[in-house]
């Protein structure tokens, strides 16, 4: 395919676009690896439609953007392709990933730099659409003063509140992860800053008594969930999500019970979060 046709098309001026002209099955040349890359530090994520690729293929894609990330617990991954996350819900789910706002494995010590979901079947009527919140608006618009504030503390962000509770999982070995991380971070790339803190793993501020902790903490998801911040994507076979963990968080929508939705994710490998004023 000629790179030359690869379009970007905004979904909003704050986040999300789509990408067409390019076929993700086909080894990555280095203008259309730019572009995709470009892509995604603007816009957080990006989705791209009418792709047909294997578990190699995709491992492939997710490759040309870093190592690719093993799950720390026992969730289930596609035989042989330990890197292949399986995301699946139908009518004997008693949850599905991702159901509450969260940046992926955020408790990890060096949490994934970015997320590439494959759906394959979708909801016959509709539903399970992925929604994208932008963390650079969140802190964004937060008043001088919580800026100020916010930039001096760090948060821990424990695996074993989400993992070892609703998802019911195992850590792979030791405990579930647990780690402090900035609740600002500078994103490496864009420099810009993003609130990181998220439902699913965010359990406390380090600098804060609980009660103010909890205060904090409630008051900051619920602000990063604003409307405005977000994005939208209704998924169809063959679709695919790659979101930026460092500057997005995302929210799984499960209003198709007991309907059936699958695909894979692929998870690429990111670095320490740091805070730089
Ligand atoms: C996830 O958090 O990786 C799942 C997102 C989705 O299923 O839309």
């Amino acid at each position: 395919m000629d790179e030359q046709t690869i379009v970007v098309r905004k979904l909003t001026p704050g986040i999300g676009a789509e990408i067409t002209g390019v076929d993700l099955a086909r080894p990555l040349g280095n203008h259309a690896f730019q572009a995709i890359h470009d892509a995604l530090m603007q816009n957080l994520v990006i989705f791209f439609r009418d792709q047909d690729l294997t578990h190699d293929q995709q491992k492939a894609f997710g490759r040309r953007f870093g190592e690719l990330h093993i799950h720390p617990t026992s969730i289930a991954t596609v035989p042989n392709h330990p890197e292949v996350l399986v995301i699946k819900a139908d009518e004997k789910s008693k949850f599905v990933a991702g159901e509450e706002w969260h940046t992926d494995v955020s408790c990890d010590p060096e949490p994934p730099m970015g997320s590439i979901l494959y759906l394959k079947e979708v909801p016959p009527d509709g539903g399970g659409d992925t929604l994208f919140a932008s963390m650079y608006r969140a802190f964004e618009t937060l008043s001088p003063p919580i800026q100020k504030l916010c930039e001096s503390l760090t948060a821990i962000h424990d695996g074993a509140q989400v993992y070892g509770g609703r998802f019911g999982q195992k850590p792979k070995e030791g405990g579930f992860p647990k780690n402090e991380h900035p609740v600002v971070r500078t994103h490496p790339v864009t420099g810009r800053k993003a609130l990181y803190v998220n439902r699913n793993f965010t359990t406390r501020i380090v600098q804060l008594g609980k009660r103010e902790s909890d205060a904090l903490l409630n008051l900051l998801w619920d602000h990063s969930e604003t409307p405005e911040f977000q994005c939208r994507f209704a998924w169809r076979p063959n679709s695919i999500a790659f979101w930026d963990n460092r500057a997005a968080m995302h929210h799984a929508m499960w209003d198709y019970f007991p309907h059936r939705r699958l695909g894979y994710r692929v998870t690429v490998k990111g670095d320490k979060p740091f805070y730089r004023a």
